[in-house]
């Protein structure tokens, strides 16, 4: 997006990704009380939010890969890790160390809610979604 009549344009972005940020703070809807899930929601932690980068059905989004499948392929004790200290987090496009933002308990059970969604049917899968697929699916 060209934004020419405002000099701040990326400021003003900054802002609307906040106050969008911060009014998306609610209460988690009536009937979700997996405590794994109101993580995985965001609603523990506005920085430990898993769906605003996986998505919510876990299929990722611009900012992070899809997470189907990852329990069996990784495991639940490199996942685990990817939580607690991040993956690849020096680098722009990775995953933030959430350690701070969560219990062990929480953390086990995101990784519970996580590991219902199975790994898709890769031929039902048309196109990539964005850098991280790509990086995950070369050799
Ligand atoms: C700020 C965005 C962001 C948040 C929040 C986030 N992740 Fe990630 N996550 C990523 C990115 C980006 C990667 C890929 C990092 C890489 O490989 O460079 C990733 C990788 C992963 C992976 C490994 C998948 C793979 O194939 O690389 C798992 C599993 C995962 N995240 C689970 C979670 C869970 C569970 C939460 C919430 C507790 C969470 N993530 C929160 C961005 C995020």
């Amino acid at each position: 997006m060209k934004n020419t009549a405002h000099p701040h344009g990326l400021n003003s972005i900054a802002f609307l990704v906040l106050i969008l940020f911060f009014s998306c703070e609610a209460k988690p809807p009536p009937g979700m009380t997996d405590p794994g899930e109101l993580t995985y929601y965001g609603f523990v932690s506005k920085k430990a939010n898993c769906a605003r980068c996986h998505g919510r059905d876990g299929s990722g989004s611009y900012d992070g890969p899809d997470i189907r499948g990852s329990i069996e392929k990784f495991g639940r004790d490199r996942v685990r890790d990817f939580i607690l200290n991040g993956k690849d987090a020096d680098e722009d496009d990775g995953m933030p160390a959430l350690r701070d933002e969560l219990s062990d308990e929480q953390v086990e059970k995101v990784i519970t809610f996580i590991a219902r969604w199975p790994a898709p049917d890769s031929s039902k899968i048309r196109k990539r979604k964005n850098k991280h697929d790509r990086r995950r699916e070369s050799p």
